[in-house]
């Protein structure tokens, strides 16, 4: 698998082995880019599709999803813009691939992209894993998530993620009707064994 420059987004693409999955969706963090997750998805969807763009903003060089203003300081302009780009990629790399809707499963500041494309363009997602994600948009917009399924794993010890932070983003997401799981782990910003179990036996139960 290389690296594809066509389509709206620079990403990676691998097909699916086994049909019954989902696609993913992978979203990187900060200064990550479309390699980053794909172990991840490969652990915890074996033979899904996997579906990996890099983010276009860039800060000091780093790849990212949307522009921010400061740490936890975000420009919402831009999310609503970026989030609406990224639900356009999905959409073209649906038709180019011949996928169903994917299911996302972002870290940080792509977990960050994920949650705001489930409330601004709710029918390019079939769902979310978010890891360490937290309020984007003061105002969630008026949406209808119809059941879809929604995993929130934050860390009780995040220094970039106040726990009351992730519980209000659980309700935004609750209140647009999402079917939300939200746990609090012992663990920091970084990821853990325990999201990698939570978040296979999550997508297990996904698939159809
Ligand atoms: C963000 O900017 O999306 C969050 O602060 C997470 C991060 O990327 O540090």
């Amino acid at each position: 698998m290389t690296t594809a420059t066509k389509l709206s987004f620079v990403h990676r693409f691998e097909p699916a082995a086994e049909q019954k999955r989902p696609p993913l969706l992978l979203l990187h963090g900060t200064g990550g880019d479309e390699n980053d997750l794909i172990d991840l998805g490969r652990l915890v969807a074996p033979g899904a599709a996997l579906l990996s763009p890099r983010g276009k903003v860039l800060e000091g060089g780093m790849p990212r999803f949307f522009r921010r203003l400061a740490e936890g300081v975000f420009d919402e302009a831009d999310v609503k813009r970026r989030a609406s780009e990224l639900a356009d990629f999905v959409n073209e790399a649906r038709e180019e691939y011949s996928l169903p809707a994917p299911i996302a499963l972002g870290f940080s500041n792509g977990a960050n992209i994920a949650a705001a494309t489930l409330l601004l363009r709710p029918d390019a997602l079939a769902g979310a894993v978010l890891l360490r994600a937290m309020v984007l948009l003061s105002e969630a917009p008026e949406a209808d998530l119809n059941g879809k399924p929604v995993l929130i794993l934050s860390g009780a010890m995040d220094p970039i993620v106040p726990t009351a932070n992730a519980a209000h983003l659980a309700r935004q997401l609750q209140h647009a009707g999402a079917n939300v799981e939200h746990r609090t782990l012992p663990a920091s910003h970084g990821l853990s064994q325990a999201d990698v179990t939570l978040t296979r036996d999550f997508l297990a139960k996904q698939a159809r």
